[in-house]
Formats: C-alpha cells, sequence, structure tokens
C-alpha cells in the first residue's frame, strides 16, 4: 500500500492516529505473519544493515528488549542511548540531538518525559521517530494490544473492552487505538485521572468515543476485555501517597470481575500487584498479559519495516 503523503517526508510515529486505519490494519497484518515466522523459523531480515536508535530517559524493561531483538531479526541493529550515557545527559539541546541522530541511524525510537520532546525530536529529524512512550501516550504499546486483541476474538468487530484506572499515556493511546480498530471501549477513572478531553474528541473524529464514568463496577458490565495500568507511573512518584487514595476502589480484582461476564485481562506491564491489580487476577488464566507482552516485538517489527520500507 502507498500513503498519499509526501514522500520526501519521513514518517513518523508519535501516537497511533499518525497511520490511518487502513496503514494501522496493514501493520497489524504484517506482525501477525512476523509471528508466524518467528515460530517457523522462516527468515524475514528485511530491514539489513539499518539501524534503529534508542533514546531513553525512563526506565524500560519490554520496549527496549523488543525493539532491540526486533532490529536483530530483521537483520538490522540498534543502539541503547541511555540518557546519562549521551550528551543529552549534560544539556545538549535535543533539537541538536535529533539531527545528529539523523546522519547516523535510519531510525529513532524515543522514551522522554513531555510529549512536546518526541515533537521536537520529529521536527528536526530526517528520519522517522517512534514514540516508546511519552507522559501521554504509548502508541506502540497500542499496537500490541490491539495485536492481542485480534487474537483473543479473532477480529475487532462485537469486541468490548474496558479500561479501569489512570487515563494517562497508554489508555489515552488506546483510546485513539480502540476508535480506529471499531472497539466498542469504556473507561471507568477517577475524575482527576480522567482520559484528556482532547483525545475523547479526537477518537470521536477517529471512529467512536469512549463511553467515560467514574464507576468500575459500572464499567466491566458486558467487558470482554478488562484493561488497567499502574496508578503511579515513571515521574509520578511524589505523587505516590495522594493517587494511592484516589484510585481507592479502582483495583482490578476478583470482586470486580465478578461483575463482568467471562473478560480476558490486559495490563501494559510493569506491574504493581496489590495496587492496580491483584496477584490472583495477575496469575489467573484470564491474564493475557505476556501474549500483549510478546506482541510488542511482532507489532514493533511491522511498524519498523512499514515506516521505512512502506505500509
Ligand atoms: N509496557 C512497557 O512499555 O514496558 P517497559 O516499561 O518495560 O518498556
Ligand atoms: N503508565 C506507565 C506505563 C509504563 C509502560 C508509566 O508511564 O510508567
Amino acid at each position: 500500500m502507498t500513503t498519499d503523503t509526501d514522500d520526501s517526508q519521513p514518517r513518523h510515529f508519535l501516537d497511533v492516529d499518525d497511520l490511518s486505519a487502513e496503514e494501522l490494519f496493514a501493520v497489524l497484518d504484517r506482525a501477525a505473519t512476523y509471528k508466524r515466522a518467528v515460530d517457523t523459523g522462516e527468515d524475514h531480515a528485511e530491514l539489513p544493515g539499518k539501524t534503529l536508535g534508542m533514546l531513553f530517559q525512563k526506565a524500560s524493561t519490554r520496549t527496549r528488549v523488543s525493539f532491540e531483538t526486533g532490529m536483530t531479526q530483521l537483520g538490522g541493529h540498534a543502539i541503547f542511548l541511555g540518557q546519562d550515557d549521551i550528551q543529552l545527559g549534560r544539556g545538549e539541546p535535543l533539537k541538536d540531538t535529533s539531527r545528529a541522530l539523523s546522519r547516523y541511524v535510519d531510525v529513532v525510537m524515543a522514551r522522554v518525559f513531555k510529549h512536546e520532546n518526541v515533537e521536537v525530536l520529529a521536527e528536526y529529524a530526517d528520519v522517522p521517530v517512534v514514540n516508546g512512550l511519552t507522559d501521554d501516550a504509548h502508541p506502540c504499546q497500542t499496537l500490541a494490544d490491539l495485536q492481542t486483541i485480534r487474537e483473543q476474538f479473532g477480529g475487532f468487530e462485537g469486541v468490548s473492552a474496558t479500561w479501569i484506572g489512570d487515563g494517562n499515556n497508554v489508555a489515552q493511546s488506546f483510546v485513539l487505538g480502540c476508535a480506529m480498530a471499531g472497539v466498542d471501549l469504556t473507561v471507568a477513572t477517577p475524575e482527576e485521572h480522567a482520559v484528556d478531553e482532547a483525545t475523547i474528541e479526537r477518537a470521536a473524529e477517529l471512529g467512536t468515543a469512549p463511553e467515560t464514568t467514574t464507576d468500575p463496577v459500572e464499567a466491566v458490565a458486558g467487558a470482554d476485555v478488562v484493561y488497567t495500568d499502574v496508578w503511579v507511573s515513571m515521574g509520578q512518584e511524589d505523587e505516590r501517597e495522594i493517587r494511592l487514595q484516589q484510585f481507592d476502589g479502582f483495583q482490578v480484582n476478583e470482586e470486580l470481575l465478578s461483575h463482568a461476564a467471562d473478560p480476558v485481562v490486559m495490563h501494559c506491564l510493569p506491574a504493581h500487584r496489590g495496587e492496580e491489580i491483584t496477584d490472583a487476577v495477575l496469575e489467573s488464566d484470564r491474564s493475557i498479559v505476556f501474549d500483549q507482552a510478546e506482541n510488542r516485538l511482532h507489532a514493533q517489527k511491522a511498524l519498523l519495516v512499514s515506516l521505512l520500507e512502506g505500509f
């Protein structure tokens, strides 16, 4: 598939809606193909000689390892750039970092605090920039989540998902992804931690805006999927005490799930057992969290090849 955008400009992936719905489905199809290729040992080294620069201002297990492993499997190479290992940590401006990296690598993935910082990277980069998590968005997670939902249910039509907890980065990209894929979504958050109004409006433009509520029990009724994330995200450690109070009643536990039919449970990980989710639920047969984690690898490989070689 070709795109109708300016071919001289790199395609960035700062949030899910940087893709058209058609491109999103093309990435998910390619991700499924790569997953089968890994299982069968089929060669799919489609990015030989290409290098990914991975800039991290926050910790990571899944994002780092899945991108690095993915580049190896595609025949390319990835370089880990921790903020304190490069001149950025000593005050070199992001715009200079971006222009210098563009002269070496073929694609940049960045995990930063402020969302504006991936926008700055993209503005100055001559190569695609991929958002590996900001305070506002986690679109690579959403790709893997949609792949996982499609595997579970064979498609998106008629699937009802419920988000429980914090309406921040993972939730916000999931809202956009569900709107684009046609997943029926309900979002239950404390009032103080609702999904941004702009994201709800954007979801309405892309498809259907989610139902929003502050009542988790009402929200899980009829859910095929119940999804949650930590209550204290990276960078919010100072707010821990107040947040634990604000999220009281939003734990995904057996009692809450007894108000749903028979849902699968999703979590982007890392999980804080005993806070947003119980150990019993996370370890139960309902939990598909490690399928999500695995699909980060397949979905991101598909994204990288699509951005560099076309959709
Ligand atoms: N879900 C996710 O992005 O995990 P990491 O923080 O380990 O990368
Ligand atoms: N909301 C979490 C997601 C981690 C993948 C955080 O930002 O820390």
